[in-house]
């Protein structure tokens, strides 16, 4: 199989590692393009076998799969100015947020599409991914592309390609959500006399631990919080003031304006 990656940026970058790695192509059978040279010599240090060309240069695209990885912002430009015809049994697989696929089949003029919503965890293999397909397209070219995303960590092919904007808004940016409460944790810390290193690994391992118990546990979220908050406790102070600053009403705000975000990105 031969992939190219049209937007060799993090996430660009993050799959092909992840595809190299458990050899699910050669080096060389992978095409990096990028915006603009300066890119190269970072690119080639990490891929020095594969095939790396600026998008203005790529007037052949020799490919079973081509990865969109640019910024959904940018697509427009890449959709009115790329040089290379799309071959009838060429796949696309973008993974831009909020982009249709009706707008992408409609743009490259091509039907064979598969629209997918990774996560940043993706670089380590612990990402997931919520995928769904155009029309047309069978199911071993599916399982294919299936194979490479689970290289990445794991995936859910979802029928209705409107979850995709939640997937999108829970998972797509979800990283952020959690690093952002990291923060604010550490942050109390450092203002409660901890050490600021200090701090960090507190709130980390907290968070890592009380993941696995997450996992491990047959008890729901409400009981894993009740076995933490007793009665006239210290946690029990802190969901208090959580509860009257409507912090999870917040939240859930925040997660369904980045959904409304990604369905304006569809244009
Ligand atoms: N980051 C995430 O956690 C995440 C999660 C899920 C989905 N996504 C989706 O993944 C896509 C990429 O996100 P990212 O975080 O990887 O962004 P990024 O690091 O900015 O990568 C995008 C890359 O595309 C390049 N590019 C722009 N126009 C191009 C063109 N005409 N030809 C070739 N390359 C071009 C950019 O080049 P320059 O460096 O020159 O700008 C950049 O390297 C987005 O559509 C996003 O919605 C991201």
């Amino acid at each position: 199989m031969k992939i190219a990656i049209l937007g060799a940026g993090n996430m660009g970058l993050s799959f092909s590692k992840s595809f190299l790695k458990y050899e699910l192509i050669k080096p060389e059978n992978l095409h990096l393009i990028t915006r603009n040279e300066s890119k190269f010599p970072k690119i080639l240090e990490e891929f020095p076998k594969s095939k790396v060309s600026t998008f203005n240069n790529v007037t052949e695209l020799d490919a079973d799969l081509i990865i969109i990885a640019v910024k959904p912002q940018d697509f427009q430009y890449v959709s009115e100015n790329f040089q290379f015809a799309l071959k009838e049994n060429q796949m696309v697989l973008s993974i831009m947020a909020g982009i249709k696929i009706e707008k992408i089949q409609k743009l490259l003029n091509h039907p064979l599409v598969v629209r997918a919503m990774p996560n940043s965890p993706t670089l380590l293999g612990m990402g997931i991914t919520g995928y769904t397909s155009a029309k047309g397209i069978s199911f071993s070219q599916l399982i294919n592309i299936e194979r490479l995303l689970n290289s990445t960590g794991r995936s859910v092919y979802l029928e209705n390609e409107e979850l995709l904007d939640a997937v999108t808004a829970l998972s797509g940016s979800g990283p952020a959500y959690f690093y952002y409460i990291v923060d604010a944790m550490i942050k109390a810390g450092i203002e409660m006399g901890i050490e600021e290193n200090l701090s960090k690994l507190f709130v980390q391992q907290t968070m890592l631990g009380a993941y696995h118990l997450i996992n491990n546990s047959d008890k729901n979220l409400e009981e894993l919080i009740q076995d933490v908050a007793s009665k006239g406790g210290t946690t029990e102070a802190a969901l208090k003031t959580f509860k009257e600053n409507n912090f999870k009403e917040i939240l859930k705000n925040g997660i369904l304006n980045a959904e409304k975000r990604a369905k304006e990105l569809n244009g």
